[in-house]
């Protein structure tokens, strides 16, 4: 199996590593030992509630969450959380403040509208997002509930490397494309959300974290009758991500990757393979005039890497010439054009030295 896998820089769902695939196979026909196949076996049985432990605890040591934050296994993608933090958070009358550093974050201010007020105080959207806003460059608004943001920017390729000021008011973050990837202090945050088929596992699957902050103003939305039940944090967190039925594949499969961090490191580990991976795709970038990067270097993402080539004619060979000598899913985002390498926790440094090397070749072929 292992020798007919291509190199794969899907920006996702995208490539696993090896030894989580090769557990999920095995786990298919009988999972732990239960003689119930994984995407056979009740979500109330034993078997499966130990995974759901499993992977909660594993969560909480790999990530360093707080014992009182709540740590929710949703469904409906990031794309459902756009909407369901605004709507948990914000009670009629409020507001609050984003942060606009890309596509993702876009529609994130698209559906809090729904809800409540909202002021996009930083965009980039006519310097075509190759950037995130530093300290000092935006004023968190006074009567703004939270502060949302995108730290990780898939389309584009750029990343806040600090922890972006919100002046006193609770962060909201949609860390879809970095979670486990990058340094990161949950703390710091009111609510967490990623689609977990990138860093984490496949698709299907939505990590959400919250402080008790943020469930409380949930609880006080619920009392007031304001959530739809399938909407509704408390009703997620009462019954331990299983009121209604979850994506179990996708719960076991994200206990394995979080297994296979701990085994690897924990997020030190991750976060020092991510930057040596990063690091030798840019030094190719930045070696010759041949490319042309899109971030700014100083916002520069190490999970998304986006460029396009400086005679834009050549893409098209390039990438037709990348997928035959087995190197996969590296057409950027219509958004940006040209090309993109992602290099989620999944991606080995082997394959980053395979793409390199291809560059290498490419560019001295067609200079
Ligand atoms: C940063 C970010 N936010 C949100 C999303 C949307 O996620 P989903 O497809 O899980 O709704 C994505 C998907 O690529 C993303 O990269």
């Amino acid at each position: 199996m292992s020798e007919s896998r291509i190199h794969n820089f899907g920006a996702g769902p995208a490539v696993l590593p090896l030894s989580v695939v090769e557990e999920v196979q095995a786990a298919l026909p009988n999972l732990n030992n239960s003689g119930f196949g994984l995407c056979e076996i009740s979500h109330r049985s034993p078997t499966f509630q130990a995974v759901v432990d499993s992977a909660m605890e594993r969560i909480r040591r790999v990530l360093s969450v707080p014992e009182d934050y709540t740590i929710l296994f949703l469904q409906g993608g990031a794309s459902t959380q756009f909407y369901m933090t605004a709507l948990n958070l914000m009670q009629p009358g409020e507001r609050a403040d984003f942060l606009e550093t890309g596509g993702w974050s876009k529609k994130a201010v698209v559906e809090a509208k729904r809800i409540g007020g909202v002021s996009v105080i930083w965009s980039d959207s006519e310097n075509g997002f190759r950037s995130v806003p530093s300290a000092g460059e935006y004023a968190v608004s006074e009567d703004s509930l939270y502060v949302h943001y995108t730290s990780n920017n898939t389309l584009m390729g750029t990343q806040y490397h600090d922890l972006p000021d919100s002046g006193g008011k609770p962060r909201v973050l949609d860390a879809s494309s970095d979670i486990a990837g990058v340094p990161l202090d949950v703390s710091a945050h009111d609510l967490i959300y990623a689609g977990a088929q990138k860093n984490l596992g496949p698709s299907g699957v939505t990590l959400v974290i919250l402080s008790p902050w943020a469930m409380a103003r949930a609880q006080e939305n619920s009392d007031a009758g304001r959530l739809p039940t399938m909407l509704d944090y408390t009703v997620h967190a009462s019954k331990g991500s299983l009121f209604n039925t979850p994506n179990t594949f996708g719960i076991f499969v994200l206990d394995c990757v979080f297994k296979w961090l701990e085994e690897n490191g924990g997020l030190d580990g991750s976060i020092a393979r991510n930057r040596a991976k990063a690091a030798l795709l840019y030094g190719e970038l930045d070696r010759t005039d041949f490319w042309a990067p899109h971030a700014q270097v100083e916002a520069r993402s190490v999970m998304n890497v986006t460029w396009r080539c400086a005679d834009e004619s050549l893409e098209s060979v390039f990438l037709a010439e990348s997928a035959a000598a087995g190197l996969g899913g590296l057409k950027g985002h219509r958004s940006v054009g040209g090309i993109r390498a992602s290099l989620y926790n999944g991606c080995p440094i082997e394959s980053v030295e395979a793409l390199v090397a291809f560059m290498r070749e490419f560019a001295e072929r067609h200079s």
